[in-house]
């Protein structure tokens, strides 16, 4: 089933399509550089075929209902990726995942998107809970759940190898009852 979620100032959040596997490659192979130091599957995105059996992975997630990702859409040029990475249904949690291009960054288009998440999220899919983790040394990312009213809940040492080294995670998560009330 496709998706599609308005975040207002015309960012759209649509499922992905296989058709999109080039467009969705270029935008990894531009940004690569800096995309490779907190994403540990940037390396392995080496050509399109790559890109198509990620979207495949992913329209099967969506099938399972154990994920959802969609592509980010502004002024209808793709600008990044932003979605569940994992749902766990049993527990009725999840966690956000997302990257976007450097060209974008730097207007909000990103918190728009999460927002538009947790709206999804805690109202269509009924989740309890929502968590986001990010390298603690990622200020970008990390501004991210907390312009968005997530509490800090900890840190994850050394809980990822990307780009070389082990990273520590910062542990954010947010509550329904929480959102409900902001
Ligand atoms: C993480 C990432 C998506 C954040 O991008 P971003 O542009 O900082 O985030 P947003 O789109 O929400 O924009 C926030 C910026 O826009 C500004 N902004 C402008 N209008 C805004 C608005 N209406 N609402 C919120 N922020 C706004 C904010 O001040 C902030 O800029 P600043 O950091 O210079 O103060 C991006 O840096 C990225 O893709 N990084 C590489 C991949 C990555 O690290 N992914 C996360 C792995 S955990």
């Amino acid at each position: 089933m496709k998706v599609c979620l308005k975040a207002g100032r015309g960012l759209e959040l649509r499922s992905l399509r296989l058709a999109e596997a080039e467009p969705l490659f270029a935008l990894v192979a531009a940004n690569r550089g800096r995309l490779r130091r907190w994403l540990p599957w940037v390396e392995d995105t080496r050509t399109v075929d790559d890109s198509r059996a990620y979207i495949l992975r992913m329209q099967a997630q969506a099938k399972a209902g154990v994920g959802l990702t969609f592509g980010l859409w502004w002024k209808e040029r793709l600008i990044g990726v932003a979605g569940f990475t994992w749902i766990a249904q049993a527990h009725r949690g999840a966690a956000i995942g997302y990257w976007m291009a450097q060209d974008a960054e730097g207007r909000g288009h990103m918190t728009a998107a999460v927002s538009a998440l947790l709206r999804h999220g805690f109202r269509e899919l009924g989740l309890h809970r929502i968590e986001i983790r990010a390298g603690v040394r990622n200020r970008r990312s990390r501004a991210i759940p907390r312009r968005l009213g997530f509490r800090h809940e900890g840190t994850l040492r050394q809980a990822e190898w990307v780009d070389g080294r082990f990273v520590d995670h910062a542990v954010y998560g947010l509550l329904a009852s929480e959102w409900a009330e902001r």
